[in-house]
């Protein structure tokens, strides 16, 4: 990653685990160093699972969990949840920090999954991993997110936008308000878009939090 590339061009998928795997491994423990750790839920996921809780027959599973805290809201309210992340750091830290937790943690690559993932969770959680890669890549990488729902099953996205051809200096990348509707060329139907705004000192940050149902089979 170099100043003069943060649109992401010429970024490969290779360069951004390398990247990953050192903010974790640098930050040794300290979140403060983790730009994208809260320690806390997102609010919109609560409230999705307030309103639609689970039970130990349904699977879910947080994509690119980090420290764990969105993996940790699917478990309270009664998924069996699974969650993975390709730093072992992160895996590590989030289990240090829920000893205790039903989630079960594991270090697993979003482009090399295990097979019997596949196409086999009620419930897939997805949050600002799709804008973390470099824009060239979302095919590839929503088509890795897709895979792991069920048919008929629900997939949760919340990530950053931008409009469409506006410029971008990554990372993150926020996908082009086109591209959060990627999944609907992936047999998805969309559920629900909420549309929002996060504030944070000095910025407005265009968001969404959608809710996307795949096809059943046959
Ligand atoms: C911006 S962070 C978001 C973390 C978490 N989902 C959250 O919302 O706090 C992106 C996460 O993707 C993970 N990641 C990056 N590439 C990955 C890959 N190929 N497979 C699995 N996880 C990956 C990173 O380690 C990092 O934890």
């Amino acid at each position: 990653m170099t100043a003069e590339n943060g649109n992401g061009e010429g970024e490969t998928l290779p360069e951004r685990k390398a990247f990953f795997k050192d903010i974790y491994r640098r930050a040794d423990g300290d979140p403060g160093m983790v730009p994208w750790a809260d320690l806390a839920a997102k609010a919109k996921l609560h409230e999705w699972l307030v309103r639609h809780p689970g039970n130990e027959d349904l699977a879910a599973i947080d994509i690119a969990c980090g420290l764990g805290d969105n993996a940790e809201a699917l478990a309270v309210a009664g998924y069996a949840t699974t969650a993975f992340d390709l730093s072992d750091h992160a895996i590590r830290w989030a289990r240090k920090r829920f000893p205790h937790s039903p989630v079960d943690y594991r270090s697993a690559d979003l482009f090399n999954l295990p097979e019997a993932w596949r196409e086999h969770f009620d419930l897939v959680n997805e949050c600002y991993t799709l804008q973390s890669m470099a824009p060239g890549t979302l095919p590839e990488t929503a088509a890795a997110v897709a895979s792991l729902v069920k048919p008929g099953g629900t997939l949760l996205v919340y990530a950053r936008w931008r409009e469409d051809g506006a410029e971008v200096n990554g990372p993150p990348w926020p996908l082009e308000k086109s591209a959060l509707h990627v999944f609907a060329g992936l047999g998805f139907a969309l559920e629900h878009e909420d549309l929002f705004t996060v504030n944070r000192p000095g910025r407005t940050i265009p968001h969404s939090f959608a809710i996307w149902r795949k096809a059943k089979s046959g």
